[in-house]
Protein backbone atom coordinates (compact mmCIF):
# COMPACT_ATOMS: atom_id res chain seq x y z
CA UNK A 1 0.00 0.00 0.00
CA UNK A 2 1.17 3.47 -0.91
CA UNK A 3 2.45 5.44 1.91
CA UNK A 4 -0.09 8.50 2.25
CA UNK A 5 -3.02 5.67 1.81
CA UNK A 6 -1.38 3.84 4.88
CA UNK A 7 -1.20 6.97 7.48
CA UNK A 8 -4.69 7.86 6.00
CA UNK A 9 -6.54 4.93 6.98
CA UNK A 10 -4.55 5.20 10.09
CA UNK A 11 -5.71 8.80 10.70
CA UNK A 12 -9.54 8.03 10.07
CA UNK A 13 -9.44 5.47 12.89
CA UNK A 14 -7.55 7.83 15.55
CA UNK A 15 -9.91 10.24 14.19
CA UNK A 16 -13.39 8.01 15.06
CA UNK A 17 -11.86 7.14 18.21
CA UNK A 18 -11.39 10.78 19.16
CA UNK A 19 -14.67 11.72 17.69
CA UNK A 20 -16.50 9.65 19.55
CA UNK A 21 -14.78 9.71 23.15
CA UNK A 22 -15.89 13.70 22.71
CA UNK A 23 -19.20 13.22 21.43
CA UNK A 24 -20.64 14.59 24.33
CA UNK A 25 -20.31 18.31 25.61
CA UNK A 26 -19.62 18.89 29.24
CA UNK A 27 -19.47 21.94 31.63
CA UNK A 28 -18.35 24.16 31.69
CA UNK A 29 -19.00 24.13 27.76
CA UNK A 30 -16.23 26.51 26.91
CA UNK A 31 -13.38 24.19 28.18
CA UNK A 32 -14.90 21.24 25.83
CA UNK A 33 -15.34 23.63 23.25
CA UNK A 34 -11.33 24.83 23.84
CA UNK A 35 -10.38 21.35 23.77
CA UNK A 36 -12.24 20.22 20.96
CA UNK A 37 -11.86 22.94 19.01
CA UNK A 38 -7.80 22.65 18.62
CA UNK A 39 -8.10 18.33 19.05
CA UNK A 40 -10.32 18.27 15.61
CA UNK A 41 -8.49 21.72 13.79
CA UNK A 42 -6.64 19.38 11.43
CA UNK A 43 -3.57 18.20 12.58
CA UNK A 44 -1.75 15.04 10.95
CA UNK A 45 -1.58 12.37 13.98
CA UNK A 46 1.81 11.11 13.41
CA UNK A 47 2.84 10.17 17.22
CA UNK A 48 -0.57 8.06 17.02
CA UNK A 49 0.01 6.74 13.52
CA UNK A 50 3.62 5.85 14.55
CA UNK A 51 2.00 3.91 17.72
CA UNK A 52 -0.43 2.30 15.62
CA UNK A 53 2.09 1.32 13.07
CA UNK A 54 4.80 -0.02 15.44
CA UNK A 55 1.79 -2.19 17.10
CA UNK A 56 1.50 -3.64 14.12
CA UNK A 57 4.66 -4.04 12.96
CA UNK A 58 5.12 -6.06 16.21
CA UNK A 59 2.11 -8.22 14.96
CA UNK A 60 -0.75 -6.50 16.93
CA UNK A 61 -3.95 -5.47 15.45
CA UNK A 62 -4.02 -1.55 15.56
CA UNK A 63 -7.40 -1.58 16.77
CA UNK A 64 -6.52 -3.16 20.49
CA UNK A 65 -4.66 0.23 21.50
CA UNK A 66 -6.68 2.74 19.72
CA UNK A 67 -7.05 4.95 23.47
CA UNK A 68 -3.77 4.63 23.98
CA UNK A 69 -2.81 6.06 20.95
CA UNK A 70 -4.89 8.71 20.49
CA UNK A 71 -4.30 9.94 23.84
CA UNK A 72 -0.54 10.58 22.31
CA UNK A 73 -2.28 13.47 20.07
CA UNK A 74 -4.16 14.66 23.28
CA UNK A 75 -0.61 15.21 24.50
CA UNK A 76 0.69 16.45 21.71
CA UNK A 77 -2.43 19.08 21.03
CA UNK A 78 -2.31 20.79 24.70
CA UNK A 79 1.66 20.77 24.30
CA UNK A 80 0.73 23.34 20.76
CA UNK A 81 -2.28 25.07 22.83
CA UNK A 82 0.92 25.85 25.59
CA UNK A 83 3.26 26.13 23.02
CA UNK A 84 1.23 29.49 21.58
CA UNK A 85 0.72 31.04 24.14
CA UNK A 86 2.19 35.13 24.03
CA UNK A 87 4.05 34.37 26.79
CA UNK A 88 5.73 31.59 24.79
CA UNK A 89 6.11 31.64 21.28
CA UNK A 90 3.52 33.60 21.11
CA UNK A 91 1.57 32.71 17.55
CA UNK A 92 -1.45 33.50 16.02
CA UNK A 93 -2.36 30.59 13.35
CA UNK A 94 -2.21 26.98 13.97
CA UNK A 95 -3.59 24.15 12.06
CA UNK A 96 -4.84 26.51 9.53
CA UNK A 97 -6.86 28.14 12.35
CA UNK A 98 -6.62 30.90 14.97
CA UNK A 99 -4.78 30.01 17.97
CA UNK A 100 -6.31 28.86 20.83
CA UNK A 101 -5.98 31.82 23.01
CA UNK A 102 -7.21 33.74 20.21
CA UNK A 103 -10.73 32.21 20.03
CA UNK A 104 -10.97 31.44 23.89
CA UNK A 105 -8.57 33.97 25.53
CA UNK A 106 -5.19 32.63 27.72
CA UNK A 107 -7.29 31.60 30.71
CA UNK A 108 -9.33 29.28 29.00
CA UNK A 109 -6.58 27.97 26.49
CA UNK A 110 -3.68 27.27 29.44
CA UNK A 111 -6.86 25.46 31.16
CA UNK A 112 -8.10 23.64 28.05
CA UNK A 113 -4.19 22.64 27.94
CA UNK A 114 -4.21 21.48 31.45
CA UNK A 115 -7.37 19.38 30.78
CA UNK A 116 -6.09 17.41 27.64
CA UNK A 117 -3.12 16.56 29.38
CA UNK A 118 -4.93 14.84 32.36
CA UNK A 119 -7.93 13.39 30.25
CA UNK A 120 -4.89 12.02 28.53
CA UNK A 121 -3.84 9.49 31.46
CA UNK A 122 -7.69 8.45 31.88
CA UNK A 123 -7.83 7.72 27.87
CA UNK A 124 -4.73 5.35 28.52
CA UNK A 125 -6.24 3.19 31.13
CA UNK A 126 -9.85 2.80 28.37
CA UNK A 127 -9.37 -0.79 27.33
CA UNK A 128 -11.59 -1.53 23.99
CA UNK A 129 -15.00 -3.40 24.30
CA UNK A 130 -13.68 -6.73 23.77
CA UNK A 131 -14.28 -8.12 20.38
CA UNK A 132 -13.85 -11.74 20.43
CA UNK A 133 -10.81 -11.13 17.80
CA UNK A 134 -8.84 -8.22 19.81
CA UNK A 135 -6.33 -8.63 22.30
CA UNK A 136 -6.19 -7.51 25.37
CA UNK A 137 -3.69 -4.85 26.70
CA UNK A 138 -2.89 -5.98 30.16
CA UNK A 139 -2.76 -3.80 33.39
CA UNK A 140 0.90 -4.50 33.21
CA UNK A 141 1.51 -3.12 30.24
CA UNK A 142 -0.71 -0.10 30.77
CA UNK A 143 1.36 0.95 33.95
CA UNK A 144 4.79 0.25 32.11
CA UNK A 145 3.36 2.58 29.13
CA UNK A 146 1.83 5.36 31.31
CA UNK A 147 5.61 5.26 33.12
CA UNK A 148 6.94 5.88 29.41
CA UNK A 149 5.13 8.97 28.55
CA UNK A 150 4.72 10.69 31.94
CA UNK A 151 8.53 10.57 31.62
CA UNK A 152 8.86 11.60 28.00
CA UNK A 153 6.24 14.41 28.15
CA UNK A 154 7.58 16.11 31.81
CA UNK A 155 10.29 17.49 33.22
CA UNK A 156 12.84 14.84 31.82
CA UNK A 157 11.41 15.27 28.29
CA UNK A 158 9.28 17.86 26.29
CA UNK A 159 8.64 20.30 29.13
CA UNK A 160 12.45 20.29 29.84
CA UNK A 161 13.05 20.63 26.29
CA UNK A 162 10.42 23.73 25.90
CA UNK A 163 12.07 25.26 29.07
CA UNK A 164 15.38 25.15 27.23
CA UNK A 165 13.93 26.34 24.07
CA UNK A 166 12.32 29.28 26.09
CA UNK A 167 15.35 30.43 28.59
CA UNK A 168 17.62 30.05 25.20
CA UNK A 169 16.09 32.83 23.02
CA UNK A 170 18.19 35.52 21.79
CA UNK A 171 20.98 33.26 22.64
CA UNK A 172 24.10 32.05 20.84
CA UNK A 173 23.36 29.21 19.19
CA UNK A 174 25.37 26.05 20.34
CA UNK A 175 25.40 22.43 19.25
CA UNK A 176 24.65 20.85 22.92
CA UNK A 177 22.00 23.13 23.85
CA UNK A 178 20.56 23.01 20.66
CA UNK A 179 20.67 18.90 20.54
CA UNK A 180 19.07 18.96 24.38
CA UNK A 181 16.34 21.53 23.27
CA UNK A 182 15.23 19.51 19.89
CA UNK A 183 15.66 16.04 21.49
CA UNK A 184 13.51 16.87 24.64
CA UNK A 185 10.93 19.43 23.19
CA UNK A 186 10.24 16.71 20.20
CA UNK A 187 11.83 13.85 19.74
CA UNK A 188 10.87 12.37 23.47
CA UNK A 189 7.09 12.18 22.36
CA UNK A 190 8.17 10.24 19.25
CA UNK A 191 10.31 7.78 20.57
CA UNK A 192 7.97 7.24 22.94
CA UNK A 193 5.06 6.80 20.47
CA UNK A 194 6.77 3.80 18.46
CA UNK A 195 7.96 2.50 21.83
CA UNK A 196 4.53 2.57 23.05
CA UNK A 197 3.22 0.22 20.24
CA UNK A 198 5.97 -2.10 20.86
CA UNK A 199 5.17 -1.71 24.56
CA UNK A 200 1.52 -2.69 24.36
CA UNK A 201 2.61 -5.35 21.91
CA UNK A 202 4.88 -7.07 24.86
CA UNK A 203 8.15 -7.40 22.14
CA UNK A 204 11.34 -8.65 23.11
CA UNK A 205 14.22 -6.34 23.99
CA UNK A 206 16.39 -6.52 21.19
CA UNK A 207 13.11 -5.00 18.82
CA UNK A 208 12.11 -2.45 21.38
CA UNK A 209 16.25 -1.27 21.33
CA UNK A 210 15.71 -1.07 17.90
CA UNK A 211 12.61 0.63 17.81
CA UNK A 212 14.08 3.39 20.53
CA UNK A 213 16.80 3.84 18.45
CA UNK A 214 14.84 4.57 14.92
CA UNK A 215 12.62 6.93 17.62
CA UNK A 216 15.10 9.14 18.28
CA UNK A 217 16.36 9.26 15.17
CA UNK A 218 12.99 10.60 13.19
CA UNK A 219 11.92 12.40 16.23
CA UNK A 220 15.11 14.68 15.77
CA UNK A 221 14.96 14.61 12.15
CA UNK A 222 11.24 15.73 12.80
CA UNK A 223 12.01 18.84 14.87
CA UNK A 224 15.26 19.85 12.33
CA UNK A 225 12.47 19.15 9.19
CA UNK A 226 9.99 21.74 11.50
CA UNK A 227 12.86 24.22 11.74
CA UNK A 228 14.05 24.09 7.96
CA UNK A 229 9.45 24.76 7.55
CA UNK A 230 9.90 27.59 9.07
CA UNK A 231 11.91 28.77 7.35
CA UNK A 232 10.97 27.78 3.92
CA UNK A 233 7.59 26.76 4.14
CA UNK A 234 4.97 29.42 3.26
CA UNK A 235 1.92 29.79 6.07
CA UNK A 236 -1.29 28.19 3.85
CA UNK A 237 0.55 25.07 3.56
CA UNK A 238 2.23 25.11 7.23
CA UNK A 239 -0.84 26.14 8.68
CA UNK A 240 0.83 28.35 10.84
CA UNK A 241 3.34 31.25 9.97
CA UNK A 242 6.52 30.78 8.62
CA UNK A 243 9.16 32.94 10.21
CA UNK A 244 8.21 32.88 13.54
CA UNK A 245 11.55 31.28 15.14
CA UNK A 246 13.56 33.74 13.12
CA UNK A 247 11.27 36.63 14.61
CA UNK A 248 11.57 34.62 18.41
CA UNK A 249 15.47 34.55 18.16
CA UNK A 250 14.94 30.92 18.27
CA UNK A 251 17.88 27.83 18.74
CA UNK A 252 17.27 26.21 15.87
CA UNK A 253 19.31 23.98 13.16
CA UNK A 254 19.06 26.42 10.31
CA UNK A 255 20.37 28.96 12.55
CA UNK A 256 23.28 27.31 13.80
CA UNK A 257 24.10 25.22 10.58
CA UNK A 258 22.33 27.44 7.89
CA UNK A 259 19.85 25.95 5.90
CA UNK A 260 21.88 23.15 3.53
CA UNK A 261 23.40 21.63 6.13
CA UNK A 262 20.16 21.42 8.05
CA UNK A 263 18.66 19.76 5.37
CA UNK A 264 21.55 17.07 5.32
CA UNK A 265 21.18 16.35 9.05
CA UNK A 266 17.76 15.51 8.61
CA UNK A 267 18.49 13.14 5.98
CA UNK A 268 21.12 11.90 7.93
CA UNK A 269 19.03 11.11 11.12
CA UNK A 270 16.04 9.23 8.42
CA UNK A 271 18.99 7.05 7.34
CA UNK A 272 20.17 6.19 10.39
CA UNK A 273 16.96 5.26 11.62
CA UNK A 274 15.81 3.39 8.40
CA UNK A 275 19.18 1.43 8.85
CA UNK A 276 18.53 0.20 12.70
CA UNK A 277 15.35 -1.59 11.17
CA UNK A 278 17.85 -3.94 9.14
CA UNK A 279 16.63 -6.59 11.99
CA UNK A 280 13.12 -6.52 10.74
CA UNK A 281 12.50 -7.91 6.94
CA UNK A 282 9.40 -6.29 4.82
CA UNK A 283 6.98 -5.74 7.87
CA UNK A 284 8.74 -3.22 8.72
CA UNK A 285 8.45 -1.27 5.56
CA UNK A 286 5.74 1.16 7.04
CA UNK A 287 7.93 2.56 9.38
CA UNK A 288 10.92 2.98 6.56
CA UNK A 289 8.06 4.38 4.24
CA UNK A 290 7.04 6.60 7.42
CA UNK A 291 10.20 8.35 7.83
CA UNK A 292 11.41 8.83 3.84
CA UNK A 293 7.36 10.47 4.07
CA UNK A 294 8.57 12.86 6.88
CA UNK A 295 11.41 14.02 5.10
CA UNK A 296 10.04 14.91 2.07
CA UNK A 297 6.87 16.27 4.02
CA UNK A 298 5.82 20.26 3.31
CA UNK A 299 4.09 20.65 6.14
C1 LIG B 1 4.39 20.56 15.48
O1 LIG B 1 4.03 19.22 15.41
C2 LIG B 1 5.20 20.81 16.70
C3 LIG B 1 6.44 20.04 16.78
C4 LIG B 1 6.71 19.27 17.79
C5 LIG B 1 7.42 20.13 15.72
P1 LIG B 1 3.29 18.60 14.15
O2 LIG B 1 4.01 19.01 12.89
O3 LIG B 1 3.11 17.14 14.36
O4 LIG B 1 1.89 19.35 14.17
P2 LIG B 1 0.42 18.88 13.79
O5 LIG B 1 -0.03 17.96 14.87
O6 LIG B 1 0.46 18.21 12.45
O7 LIG B 1 -0.38 20.15 13.78
C1 LIG C 1 7.37 22.99 19.63
O1 LIG C 1 8.40 23.40 18.80
C2 LIG C 1 7.54 21.70 20.22
C3 LIG C 1 6.44 21.39 21.14
C4 LIG C 1 6.65 20.56 22.09
C5 LIG C 1 5.10 21.98 21.04
P1 LIG C 1 8.00 24.63 17.91
O2 LIG C 1 7.69 25.82 18.74
O3 LIG C 1 9.03 24.80 16.85
O4 LIG C 1 6.66 24.10 17.21
P2 LIG C 1 5.82 24.96 16.19
O5 LIG C 1 6.73 25.32 15.05
O6 LIG C 1 5.29 26.15 16.92
O7 LIG C 1 4.75 24.01 15.75
MG1 LIG D 1 8.10 26.49 20.68
MG1 LIG E 1 6.08 27.24 18.42
MG1 LIG F 1 8.69 25.20 14.83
Amino acid sequence: MDIKEYIKEKQRLIDNYLNNYFISPFKPRVLYEAMTYSLFAGGKRIRPVLALTSYEVCGGNPEDILPQASALELIHTYSLIHDDLPSMDDDDLRRGKPTNHKIYGEAIAILAGDALLTEAFRMMTVRKDSKKESRRISNKAIVTLIHEIAYSSGAYGMVGGQTQDIISEKMEPERETLEFIHKHKTADLIKASVRAGAILAGTKKSILNALTKYGENIGLAFQVIDDILDVEGKTEELGKTSGSDVKKGKMTYPALYGIEKAKQKSEELVSSAISVLKIFSSEADPLRDLALYLLKRRA
